[in-house]
């Protein structure tokens, strides 16, 4: 601990992140680097070799018997529920009893001496399948008359047939968006350690604890109070360990009760990737009316979603594509529908943006189809479509976008990125009818934030300041390289008025802070930021009071200032004024507690204020294309993304950065594909392509907007940064798009299916150059 003598409130300021250095040095301690108790027994998954089928027979004496195996995990050794499903539809058992629903679905785990043994002994399991006929895609779904997993939702406002049936013009099309693997570098683990009587103490690598406790007790048939879950750090979520954890912490924390011993469950990378949800991938139809101005006046459109055999969170994600279908824009008239499909795939969860990115591509799909078929600039239709003063500021859900600063974030980013001239290069460039062609795509973003299931808008967290002035921090988020708990400590040293390097940041445990929320909605810092101060805020005023008896003063006069604490006309350091509080018996701990105020949402209805405010931001992206090879690659991208006031600039930036590339990877490269047995292909970075180092761009100017502050009263007035700028990655998706355009001379939107991968660029240049000619 350094000495506290500090000049300047750390809040604001671009510090490094808290594990910076661990993380490239390797010291940072990760699940699978706690030191193992001896006797630690390692279980692998037993999986399906059929996509839909019923079990008649399992046989598992050769997995019984091979080296080193100790026992199988079956349906049958489920004390309590055999039952996984996130939001009580009890729709995910932990194995299936007597159906796969398909390929690769978990139906046993063999429990070993080693990873290699259990890994080995799983293949040995023979079982007797009585086949079904099976549907992959959203839209075989349909055709084969599947359920929904869950209650699809309308969002309406106006009258969307009326106003379509008498729009100058009219467009329907298809879109279909890909899904995407998490790859988090590190994979999902969970270490059950027994403890006496019913306890177990979970160690994992998930962004939801809470509800691993809660599914655990669960499962075991225990209460949750005999169930804790830890986690220090994650190495990536991104959504993949919302709910996706709770598989792995079941099966290591049965195995762990069933033989007494420690028991460690991390599938490999192919096990990870079949056997974990992904992004839901959508098809969605869309009916556009717009006047010759090109401003909308009336949209509807239905997203149907794979969202694989059981619900999980399809539910909330399918739901937040509509929420996003407006992305920045305003419809008069609009019908939006969701058909949460159910089919024969692992079942999709969260990701980064939690289906939102799915809803502003398909607006951002639309906003192309008016500037081709009307010859304009795309910027000019997206312009000429924000929402705007009132009259134009109501969403689909009938909230008001209270907080819009969309148009001056495009319009600076215009400016700053020299949108107009470039783009003007780009026609000349493209005019001389070369092989490589280029395209340049200025799109913006508006992601709305909070839980839309409002109960999960709520926090806690724990401090404790121990009689040598050091800090003890804690609270319910997750840390998973976002920077979370950096920021949290920020805001906690600038309420004590301390050194950051005065506060001890701590894993994540279910035994400090109770019935948290996921880390999740990119809400952790909203939430957590405040009650962490809340925490903070009740010491002070314990210390304050102590302070102003203590030296004949008012509680008003103490005040917790940098370097110190001021009381009255005297400056005590914070240590001296700690210890004579402690002897004076004051206490030095407080739990604090934050729920989001002024939301609701009444999903019957689909009115309400899901969302307590909006981040906006923008992208500018040029690429260019090889029309021989359907290759690309990106030139030039220009960010300006808005985090209200910012409590960390680096980490905020970096956010910004990571998300950016990630979201190209989702529209460029990355490709889920399952063969027609049902089989994921792309199981593997062999197989499925992530971007590199030597995807970004090449010219890659980031900014905040640092003139944003929250007109809410949120934590320093910052703004959530984890997903929104996801989304941005889709100017790259549009460059492509302008690119292929050009050699039909703009005249036809390209209508690219995402991923664009280079096979999809190049189908789509020779579909339009056949059209052309
Ligand atoms: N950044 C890193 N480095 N690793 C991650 O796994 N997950 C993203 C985002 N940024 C993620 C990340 C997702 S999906 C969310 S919801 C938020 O971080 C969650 O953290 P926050 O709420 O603290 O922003
Ligand atoms: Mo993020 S998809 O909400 O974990």
């Amino acid at each position: 601990m350094k000495d506290q003598t500090v000049s300047q409130s750390p809040v604001h300021q671009p510090l490094a992140h808290d594990s910076a250095a661990k993380h490239v040095t390797g010291r940072a301690t990760y699940t699978d680097d706690i030191p193992e108790p001896a006797g630690t027994l390692h279980a692998y998954l037993g999986c399906a070799t059929e996509t839909h089928a019923h079990i008649r027979a399992m046989d598992l004496d050769e997995v019984r018997a091979a080296p080193g195996v100790i026992g199988v995990l079956t349906a049958a050794d489920i004390p309590g529920h055999n039952d996984i499903s996130p939001t009580g539809r009890h729709d995910e058992p932990v194995f299936p009893t007597d159906l796969v629903e398909y390929h690769g679905q978990p139906l046993f785990a063999v429990v070993a001496e080693t990873r290699d043994a259990a890994r080995r002994a799983a293949m040995h399991a023979r079982i007797d399948y009585e086949v079904l006929p099976h549907a992959l895609d959203p839209v075989a779904a349909q055709d084969a008359g599947y359920p929904h997993v869950t209650d699809p939702l309308t969002l309406a406002r106006g009258d969307a047939g009326a106003a379509l049936a008498t729009a100058p013009h009219r467009i329907e099309g298809r879109m279909a968006i890909g899904g995407q693997d998490h790859m988090y570098l590190e994979g999902q683990i969970a270490f059950a350690v027994p403890g006496e009587d019913e306890d177990v103490t979970l160690h994992c690598s998930t962004q939801h604890p809470s509800e691993a406790q809660h599914m655990v007790a669960h499962v075991l048939g225990l209460a949750s109070n005999a169930v804790t879950v830890n986690v220090r750090r994650m190495g990536g979520g991104f959504g993949g360990k919302e709910s996706q954890m709770n598989l792995f912490c079941a099966v290591a924390a049965l195995a762990a009760k069933k033989w007494n011993r420690p028991v460690k469950i991390r599938p490999d990378r192919d096990q990870d990737m079949t056997a974990t949800g992904k992004r839901h991938d959508f098809v969605v139809d869309y009916d556009l009316g717009f006047d010759d101005e090109g401003r909308i006046t009336g949209v509807d459109g239905t997203f149907a979603a794979r969202c694989g055999f059981s619900s999980d969170l399809s539910g909330p994600v399918t739901d937040r594509a509509l929420f996003h279908a407006d992305n920045a824009y305003f419809y008069p008239h609009v019908r939006l529908q969701s058909r949460p499909m159910k089919t024969n795939t692992v079942s999709n969860t969260a990701f980064r943006g939690f289906g939102g990115p799915q809803g502003v591509i398909v607006a951002e799909r639309m906003i192309e189809e008016i500037a081709y078929a009307l010859g304009r600039d795309t910027l000019d239709i997206r312009e000429a479509n924000f929402y705007g003063d009132k009259g134009r500021d109501v969403t689909p859900y009938h909230q008001t976008v209270a907080d819009n600063i969309i148009l001056r974030v495009v319009e600076e980013l215009e400016a700053s990125a020299e949108y107009r001239a470039r783009r003007r290069a780009v026609l000349d460039h493209n005019a001389r009818e070369g092989i490589i062609r280029r395209g340049i795509a200025l799109t913006p973003v508006k992601f709305g934030i909070s839980f839309t299931a409002t109960h999960f808008n709520q926090a806690g967290a724990l401090i404790h300041v121990y009689n040598d002035g050091s800090i003890h921090l804690n609270h319910g988020g997750t840390e998973m390289g976002q920077g979370l708990n950096t920021k949290v400590a920020q805001v906690v040293a600038d309420a004590f008025g301390v050194d950051i390097a005065r506060i001890k940041i701590t894993q994540t445990t279910t035994e400090k802070v109770p019935n948290t929320s996921a880390t999740a909605a990119s809400s952790g810092s909203d939430l957590n930021g405040m009650a962490a101060l809340d925490a903070a805020d009740q010491i002070k005023a314990r210390l304050a009071a102590f302070a102003a008896e203590r030296w004949q003063t008012t509680p008003e006069a103490v005040r917790f200032v940098a370097g110190g604490v001021q009381v009255g006309a005297e400056m005590i350091p914070f240590a001296d004024l700690v210890r004579a509080a402690y002897m004076a018996r004051v206490q030095l701990s407080a739990a604090g507690f934050y729920k989001t105020p002024d939301i609701h949402w009444d999903r019957a209805t689909g009115k309400g204020r899901p969302f307590y405010y909006y981040a906006y931001g923008a992208a500018c992206s040029e690429v260019e294309i090889d029309t021989l090879t359907g290759e690309y690659r990106i030139l030039r991208a220009d960010v300006l993304h808005d985090v209200g006031r910012s409590i960390n600039p680096a980490l905020d930036r970096g956010q910004v950065e990571g998300a950016f590339v990630q979201g190209v990877g989702w529209l460029t490269t990355e490709e889920l594909w399952w063969d027609e047995a049902g089989r994921l292909r792309t199981h593997a970075p062999s197989t499925y392509k992530i971007p590199l180092a030597s995807d970004r761009p090449r010219v890659f100017n980031v900014a905040l907007a640092e003139w944003s502050q929250n007109r809410e009263r949120t934590i320093k007035r910052s703004k959530a940064v984890g997903e929104p700028p996801f989304m941005l990655g889709i100017s790259v998706f549009e460059a492509i798009s302008m690119a292929v355009a050009s050699v039909a001379d703009y005249r036809e939107c390209p209508r690219l299916d995402a991923p664009a991968t280079p096979e999809r660029v190049l189908m789509a240049v020779e579909r339009l150059k056949e059209g052309a000619a």
